[in-house]
């Protein structure tokens, strides 16, 4: 196991989508542990490949409280088949470090993906695990909660992201 890389905003990698999984290898659980140790570390709640510059329809998410046990979820080629409500939600992402916004989300989802093994399954949600889940899948499309941003807000925290970058370039 290793921890990866995060890429940060505005890294034009975080635009590129995930390709659809079709092989069930070691490689992709060795990849999925990977990740698993990259998201604890941070530590955040969600990963998606595509933050790490790994271009696959995968991601992760443990929404768990930190007294509880980990309850690790894996997301291969997710597809929703159900979305309804909106709620506003406090977000942030491993790849805006020290941005947290009110970003709207669907209130009640119901996904399919596939897991490490390629076992298909289906999971309902509300909450923060439905927040996650749709954060995570909008990263495998390219998209970023900056996307759901008003103009004002998205122009601050593009300047903040961009004035990072630089500040890390240079040091
Ligand atoms: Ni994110």
């Amino acid at each position: 196991m290793a921890i990866r890389t995060i890429l940060h905003y505005p890294d034009k990698r975080l635009r590129n989508p995930g390709k659809k999984i079709t092989e069930f290898t070691p490689a992709l659980r060795a990849l999925v542990d990977d990740m698993a140790e990259t998201m604890y570390a941070a530590p955040g709640v969600g990963l998606a490949a595509t933050q790490i510059g790994e271009e696959l329809q995968l991601f992760i998410v443990d929404v768990a409280d930190s007294d509880d046990p980990s309850d690790l979820r894996v997301f291969i080629n997710p597809v929703f088949v159900e979305k309804d409500g909106t709620r506003l939600y406090e977000e942030g992402c491993l790849s805006f470090p020290g941005v947290q916004e009110e970003v709207e989300r669907a209130a009640h989802i119901k996904v399919k993906a596939l897991d490490e093994n390629g076992k298909e399954f289906e999971v309902e949600a509300e909450g923060l695990l439905a927040v996650a889940i749709q954060h995570e899948y909008d990263h495998l499309q390219g998209v970023l909660m900056i996307d759901h941003m008003g103009p004002l807000k998205k122009r601050l925290v593009h300047r903040k992201m961009q004035k990072r970058a630089e500040n890390a370039a240079s040091t």
